[in-house]
């Protein structure tokens, strides 16, 4: 883990603090009154990115601290930035999420909130030399923190048939993963985001690349979640996270496709039902207690008018739950 002001500063890195870093926070109104009735207190923002949500929490209650993360030096040092004017009240770290047990600052407190805004931000898509975008030319890179070993240009061009086949099926539920994979491998080595668009693009069939999506979003998703690991953390943090809340403390959790989703749930529901292993109709006999209880049992999506304001919104799934205090269900 890399702590707040030890960062090395890569030179790609440095490259991009001149821009500026745009990020619409996606379902706000919803996570500023989940978070409504706790007014002070400390709050993780798991995934700070731009700072959207950060500021806004930060702005709704002068009583809240707040810890930011991300494994994006980037996002890590515009948004110091832009939040400086809360200083004395922010802390940003550049760390994984799943590394909040090794933190120092969450060694010896209670959290108030939590907020997980998962994905992938507009800023890295909309920065060429990232290489998350199918439509801006760049070295296949899709890394979130440009220090880690694999990148996407190793996905691509080093992964066999089968396991390019197997992460694109898993990773973005596309119809054509086998086809897409054997085009990858007949045509390597790809070396950049637009030619690993075209050959996805050549291995659609006809019919299927006029549905208005762009043929190579699912598989460009898909190579971005594995060379980011990403579902494999989710799980670790939200449970590291839960453990820390105090009671009536709550955790928001935004995702953005069906992979993601599913894990979130799955958490959360096995917090809420303290991993019960009774038969649902029978009354629980083993003992086991509920960690959080859920604020919806249902998932809630994006309005029509958010989605038309920022159509990067249309995505996400909102999730969210509280703290039990013990014995208490
Ligand atoms: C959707 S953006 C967050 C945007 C933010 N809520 C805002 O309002 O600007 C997701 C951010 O999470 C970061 N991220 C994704 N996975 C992460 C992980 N495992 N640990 C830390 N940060 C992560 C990404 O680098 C990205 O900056």
């Amino acid at each position: 883990m890399t702590a707040s002001g030890s960062d090395p500063l890569h030179s790609s890195n440095q490259n991009q603090l001149g821009r500026t870093f745009s990020h619409e926070p996606v379902m706000l109104k919803e996570v500023l009154d989940t978070f409504a009735s706790l007014r002070e207190g400390l709050f993780v923002d798991a995934t700070v990115g731009g700072g959207g949500h950060a500021e806004a929490l930060l702005t709704d209650s002068a009583n809240r601290n707040l810890l930011g993360l991300d494994r994006d030096l980037a996002a890590v040092l515009a948004t110091r930035k832009r939040l400086r004017d809360f200083d004395n009240r922010i802390e940003i770290v550049h760390c994984r999420f799943d590394e909040i047990s090794g933190l120092s600052q969450l060694a010896e407190v209670e959290l108030s909130g939590a907020l997980f805004d998962l994905g992938v931000s507009s800023h890295q898509l909309d920065t060429a030399d990232r290489g998350f975008s199918y439509r801006l030319d760049s070295e296949l890179d899709m890394r979130m923190d440009t220090s880690a070993a694999l990148d996407a240009y190793q996905v691509v061009n080093n992964y066999s048939e089968r396991e390019l086949a197997s992460i694109i099926r898993a990773y973005s539920d596309e119809r054509f993963a086998g086809r897409i994979a054997a085009a990858i491998i007949s045509q390597r080595p790809i070396s950049s985001t637009l030619e690993l668009a075209d050959v996805v693009r050549g291995a659609v069939p006809a019919a299927a690349r006029r549905t208005g999506r762009h043929p190579a979003m699912r598989t460009f998703q898909a190579i971005r979640i594995e060379v980011n690991s990403e579902l494999d953390l989710i799980k670790p943090a939200l449970n590291q996270i839960i453990e820390r809340l105090r009671p009536g403390g709550r955790i928001v959790v935004l995702s953005y496709h069906s992979g993601e989703d599913r894990i979130v749930k799955q958490v959360l529901r096995e917090a809420a039902d303290g991993l019960c292993v009774c038969p649902s109709t029978l009354p629980c006999i083993c003992g086991s207690e509920p960690n959080v209880k859920l604020l919806r049992r249902k998932v809630t999506r994006p309005s029509t008018d958010e989605v038309n304001r920022n159509p990067r919104s249309a995505s996400a799934r909102f999730r969210a739950a509280e703290r039990l205090s013990a014995g208490e269900a």
